[in-house]
Formats: C-alpha cells, sequence, structure tokens
C-alpha cells in the first residue's frame, strides 16, 4: 500500500496532477466523466466524476435503488509550495534565479539545498482561444541554496528567512538566460511562442521510503489522506447510501477560492445529483440530514524530541491508528456524536483510532471540514493519519496507518446513516 502511495505522490506534484491521477483510476474503474457547463444524465448502478478548475474533484456512484443520505470523505491536494511567477527569471551576468512567492506556510529550512523540480500547468493559444496542457520536468532544475555558516554564524540561531530574498531558487548561470521558457514549452510538448500564461511551482521531487516502520515522502500533508480515500472509496460494497470522494485545492490558503472547500462545488454537486434522479428540494434536504462526512487532513504525532507541545491527555503516535480530531473553537468539526459514528466505523474495521486535541495554549491549524460546512451542512467528524514535521518538504508517518485508513474508510463508504430524529442516529 505504502509503495502505491509513494507513486501517487511522485506522479501528483501539484493538484492538477494529483486531480488528473484520481480521474485516471476512475477512469480505469468504469467511471464516466461529467462536465459542470454541460447538462448531466445520471443512470442508477454507475459511476460519475466531476472536476473544477483541474485542481479538485469530485467523484460519486448512483445507487441502484432509492438512497438514505450521502456518505462523503474530503482532503486536500495542494501542498505548501513555492509559486513562480509570471516574469519567471530574476538574471544577472552569472546567475539566473526564479521570481517567486509562497504558497502556505512551509517550514523554509527544508527547502533549503535540495533539489527541486518544476511543475504545473500551462495555457496554449488555439485556433478561438486557449487549453490547458499540464507539465512536470520531473528531473531537479532548480536549488535553494544556504549561505555558508562562514558567512552567517547565526544560522543555527532563530533564523529567519525573508521569501523575496533567501528563497529563491537558484536555476541556472548567466548564460542560460531566456531558458526557462524553453524548458518549460519542452516539457510542454510545445513551442515556446504558444505558451499564453503559466500556473507553475516548484516542488520536491524525492521518491517516498519506507524505513523502521514509517514512511517518509513529500506532501504526506494531505496526499496520504487523499489517495487512501480514493482506494476506499473505489473498493467500498454496495450500500443504501451514495457514497461521494472529494479532493479540494486550496486548502493551504484558506480554501476560499472557486475550487476551494468553501466554494459551492460540493453543494452544487449533491444538488445536482438529486436534481438528476428527480428528487424534489425537500426530498434533497432530507437526504442531506442523513448524511455524514469525514473531512481528512493528517495529524500532528507527539514530537520525539519536543513531546511538550502536545496536549498530555491527547498525544497520538504514528502506526497507532487514525486521529479524531477535536477544538472546542469548532476548527474541527468533531463532536460526541461524529466522534461516536466514526469510532463505531473503526470498531467494525477492526482499525485503532486514537484522540486528538491541542493544548489549551497552542491555537493549532484549521482544515477542511468547518469550511465546507459553510456551504453544505452536515454532520461532520474531522480525522486523520498522524505525522511529524508537517509542511515539510519531506514529512514523516507510519507505514501502518495508511492501511488502517483505507479499512476504515472502505467500511465507512459500505455504510449508511439514518437520523431518526434529533438524537437517535442508526448505522447500516
Ligand atoms: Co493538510
Amino acid at each position: 500500500m505504502n509503495k502505491k502511495l509513494f507513486d501517487f505522490i511522485a506522479k501528483s506534484p501539484t493538484p492538477f496532477h494529483a486531480v488528473a491521477n484520481v480521474c485516471e483510476t476512475l477512469e480505469n474503474q468504469g467511471y464516466t466523466k461529467l462536465c459542470e457547463s454541460n447538462k448531466w444524465a445520471l443512470e442508477a448502478g454507475k459511476g460519475y466524476y466531476v472536476t473544477r478548475n483541474g485542481s479538485s474533484v469530485i467523484a460519486f456512484r448512483i445507487p441502484e435503488d432509492d438512497f438514505s443520505g450521502f456518505m462523503l470523505t474530503a482532503s486536500h491536494c495542494d501542498s505548501p509550495c513555492f509559486k513562480i511567477k509570471e516574469n519567471a527569471e530574476l538574471a544577472d551576468k552569472y546567475y539566473v534565479r526564479l521570481s517567486t512567492e509562497k504558497y502556505g506556510g512551509m517550514l523554509c529550512s527544508t527547502w533549503l539545498d535540495r533539489p527541486l523540480a518544476v511543475a504545473g500547468r500551462v495555457t496554449l493559444r488555439t485556433e478561438n482561444g486557449i487549453s490547458v496542457r499540464l507539465v512536470d520536468t520531473k528531473e531537479p532544475c532548480a536549488i535553494i541554496p544556504n549561505v555558508a555558516i562562514h558567512m552567517n554564524r547565526n544560522a543555527n540561531d532563530n533564523m529567519s528567512y525573508n521569501p523575496a530574498v533567501d528563497m529563491l531558487p537558484l536555476f541556472a548561470a548567466g548564460e542560460a538566460k531566456g531558458s526557462f521558457k524553453t524548458l518549460v514549452a519542452k516539457a510542454a510538448g510545445c513551442e515556446e511562442k504558444d505558451i499564453l500564461t503559466t500556473d507553475l511551482i516548484v516542488y520536491n521531487p524525492q521518491y517516498g521510503t519506507e524505513w523502521n516502520g514509517y514512511i517518509s515522502a513529500p506532501r504526506l500533508d494531505d496526499l496520504q489522506c487523499a489517495f487512501g480515500a480514493l482506494e476506499a472509496f473505489v473498493s467500498a460494497e454496495k450500500s443504501a447510501s451514495l457514497p461521494v470522494y472529494c479532493l479540494f485545492d486550496n486548502e493551504e490558503v484558506g480554501s476560499q477560492t472557486k475550487q476551494g472547500a468553501a466554494s459551492t462545488f460540493i453543494a452544487a454537486v449533491l444538488e445536482r445529483i438529486s436534481e438528476g434522479l428527480g428528487l424534489s428540494s425537500a426530498e434533497h434536504y432530507a437526504k442531506v440530514a442523513n448524511s455524514f462526512m469525514l473531512s481528512c487532513d493528517n495529524a500532528h504525532a507527539v514530537h520525539p524530541n519536543h513531546p511538550e507541545y502536545q496536549d498530555r491527555n491527547h498525544a497520538v503516535y504514528m502506526n497507532e491508528g487514525i486521529v479524531i480530531k477535536y477544538n472546542a473553537n469548532q476548527r474541527y468539526t468533531s463532536d460526541a456524536v461524529s466522534a461516536a459514528i466514526f469510532a463505531l466505523v473503526c470498531e467494525e474495521a477492526g482499525v485503532p483510532f486514537q484522540r486528538y486535541a491541542n493544548r489549551a495554549d497552542m491555537p493549532g491549524g484549521s482544515t477542511l471540514g468547518n469550511i465546507a460546512n459553510t456551504q453544505v451542512s452536515l454532520n461532520t467528524v474531522d480525522i486523520g493519519l498522524p505525522q511529524l514535521a508537517m509542511h515539510s518538504s519531506y514529512e514523516t508517518a507510519g507505514a501502518k496507518d495508511t492501511e488502517y485508513y483505507v479499512k476504515a474508510l472502505t467500511v465507512f463508504y459500505g455504510k449508511s446513516l439514518v437520523m431518526e430524529n434529533d438524537g437517535e442516529y442508526k448505522l447500516r
């Protein structure tokens, strides 16, 4: 399972690539592509998927018979990285650097002195407009060099990194000025003159590794959850509910984009499913009330050198199972009801779970569930897999946990939830 995860991560340097890989898996499983700009004709017993901006995707299966509600998982496919600005080259006589800005909140030091590659999408001029093409150089083509300790004696003490100065990648020697666009055109398989605009990033192309019970790889947050949920989605048994897989871009920058978790994407897709099946609006809202969402994003395992950062009573460890995340201020959606339902799912799957809460004096992060709930409100629990070094360019997690997660989510996707009144819930 972890080898498969590493392959998925290696093929998914950007959200565009992650979504393309998810779509490829779905195509291979017989799912039909829908387009938001067309009318949908949905058939019982069939699977479908729809993308938005090429960087978010929602897949679902229409049951043979009537269904009780939607069973959703949501994870994100973006990770902190450096976005390459449109006028990419910063050149002088000796060096060509890339003009970049931060995307999300990375651990800057982990991006230094490691080979970096370039990926993203370009738009190409066509006869009547534009067409989008994905690019990935795969091979390293840049590095962000440290300053030698001899020139910065403070390099090991409270270092701060200015993104406009310290974090600019070196691309080539001065005489190679102008060659960045050549490289991108080559990776896109097109002529330089046909490229109109770009969405490109530098990323860490290092392949994942399994060692002494742990896995280390780039982008485990949140491709580990995204990959595992897809495995579960495609292999789950038929149930009396309608399974939905959601993968969102832009979580790392707050989700408030047209394709992020705060967008209309989930709500619109669920409404169009109900409408396509001939349900009234009242019937649709009854289905939503019988729905359940797993908001899946990785969690912080106890750091071996810094156990003091964890709440003593809610410390979670790698290889000890799926994490249920709690936060009083509702940055995480888990409550007694949603956590109980997920606990039952884990029990049935024979998978361990653990409970996480931040120290009361540490605010912690946010994620997808609470944000998605502002557009379509349903019972939601925040879960994730325990990991170290979140937002490092190379993260570490437990070798056993991916499998636990796939097992539990496979059970979840084979279930349906019925709320008999606001206080009685049946999981079938
Ligand atoms: Co995340």
